[in-house]
C-alpha cells in the first residue's frame, strides 16, 4: 500500500492508501472502509469491539453507487445489496452495513452512520472516479459495456458524470433542450414506431403547444434504470425509464410510489423494508399497473429492455407521515 495524494475535487474525501498492485485507492467515511480488488468491493466496519467486512461484485458494487449518485440519494432507502445502503433524511444520509438485515441486525453486528449530503457524496463521486475503469459504463445494460474487473486501467469520466437535461419549456417546443434525437435506437427497440404526433393549433396559438413521441424518445435512451423526470405536475412526478438485466438496488419506500408497464415485462421481488424477508414476486406485462407500499423494498428483472413508468409523489412530509403510521402504507385499502 502506498499513501497518496487527494486530487479529487473536494477535501472532504478521505484517502487511506492506493494498492500497489491492483492500482485502487482505499477510501474512508466515517468508520466504513472501502477498497476493491480485481473481483470485489470490500466494506469494512466495526461493530461489538470486532471488524466485520462485506463483499460485493465490483460490477455490483458500482452500478449500485452510480445510482445513489445519480438520484441525489433518492427517495428512502438505496440497498445496495441485502447487506449495505443508504437511507435519505433529506439533508443528511445515513450508510448502514446490516442495519436492515434481519440477521445481522438481531445479532448486534450492524452499524450505521450518518452524514452529510454532500461528504457522503463526494466521498462516492471519488470511488466512482478512481474504481471505473475504461470501457464500463456502469448504467449501461451488461450486454452493451465493456467489463468493470481486473486492475486499475484507465477511467470512464463521460459515463459517470452524464448530466441531466433540464426542460427550459414543454419539451418539444422551440428554444428547448433537444431530444436527444442523435442517439441511435436501441438495438431492442427497433420496432418501435419514430413519427412524430401532428400538432395543429387554432390560430394564435401557434408555438405554445407542443407533443413529442415518448416511445421514440424512450428507444433511444442509452441507459438502465434510471428514471428521467419528464412532467412535473405540482407534487406528481413522471419519471420514465428503460430496463435491461436487475435493477442495480433494492429501493426501500418512505411513500407510495406507482409502476405503469408500458412496454414488455419486468418481475419485482419485494421484500420487507426492514429485515429483507421476501413478501412476493410480481410480474408486470405491459398495460399493468401496480402500487409499491410505503413499507416495502423491491428490485425488478428484465431480460428483454422494457420502457417502465415510475410515478413519484414529492410531497415533502410524506416519509414522517409514513413512519408514524398517520398514513397507512397502503394507497387503497380492499
Ligand atoms: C424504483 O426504485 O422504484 C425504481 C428505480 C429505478 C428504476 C425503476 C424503479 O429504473
Ligand atoms: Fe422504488
Amino acid at each position: 500500500m502506498n499513501s497518496v495524494k487527494n486530487t479529487f475535487a473536494s477535501e472532504q474525501v478521505e484517502i487511506v492508501a492506493k494498492d500497489d498492485l491492483t492500482g485502487y485507492i482505499t477510501f474512508k467515511l466515517g468508520n466504513f472502509i472501502f477498497s476493491r480488488d480485481e473481483y470485489f468491493a470490500k466494506v469494512t466496519w466495526t461493530a461489538k469491539g470486532s471488524e466485520h467486512s462485506h463483499l460485493m461484485s465490483a460490477d455490483a458494487f458500482l452500478r449500485a453507487v452510480m445510482r445513489d449518485v445519480a438520484w441525489g440519494f433518492f427517495y428512502g432507502w438505496v440497498n445496495f445489496d441485502h447487506v449495505i445502503g443508504t437511507q435519505n433524511h433529506y439533508g443528511s444520509v445515513d450508510m448502514y452495513a446490516g442495519t436492515f438485515n434481519g440477521v445481522l441486525s438481531a445479532a448486534g453486528v450492524d452499524y450505521v452512520e450518518n452524514f452529510e449530503t454532500p461528504k457522503i457524496m463526494a466521498t462516492f463521486k471519488a470511488i466512482l472516479h478512481d474504481w471505473v475503469n475504461e470501457g464500463f459504463d456502469p448504467f449501461a445494460a451488461p450486454e452493451e459495456t465493456g467489463s468493470a474487473f481486473g486492475r486499475k486501467n484507465g477511467e470512464n469520466i463521460e459515463a459517470i458524470d452524464r448530466y441531466r437535461i433540464a426542460t427550459k419549456r414543454m419539451p418539444g417546443m422551440e428554444g428547448d433542450s433537444p431530444l436527444r434525437e442523435d442517439l441511435p435506437v436501441n438495438r431492442q427497440f427497433l420496432d418501435v414506431p419514430q413519427d412524430e404526433p401532428l400538432v395543429h393549433c387554432e390560430p394564435g396559438f401557434e408555438g405554445q403547444l407542443s407533443a413529442f413521441n415518448l416511445f421514440k424518445y424512450m428507444s433511444r435512451s442509452d441507459v438502465t434504470w434510471n428514471p428521467s423526470v419528464t412532467s412535473v405536475c405540482k407534487a406528481s412526478l413522471f419519471c420514465p425509464t428503460t430496463e435491461e438485466y436487475i435493477l442495480p438496488i433494492f429501493h426501500g419506500n418512505d411513500r407510495v410510489e406507482w409502476f405503469m408497464q408500458i412496454s414488455d415485462e419486468i418481475t419485482w421481488d419485494i421484500a420487507d423494508k426492514n429485515d429483507g424477508s421476501p413478501f412476493a414476486r410480481i410480474i408486470m406485462k405491459a398495460g399493468d399497473i401496480c402500487a409499491m407500499p410505503a413499507d416495502i423494498r423491491h428490485q425488478g428483472y428484465s431480460t428483454k429492455r422494457s420502457m417502465l413508468l415510475v410515478w413519484e409523489n414529492a410531497t415533502p412530509d410524506l416519509p414522517e407521515k409514513y413512519a408514524s403510521g398517520e398514513l397507512p402504507p397502503y394507497p387503497v385499502s380492499f
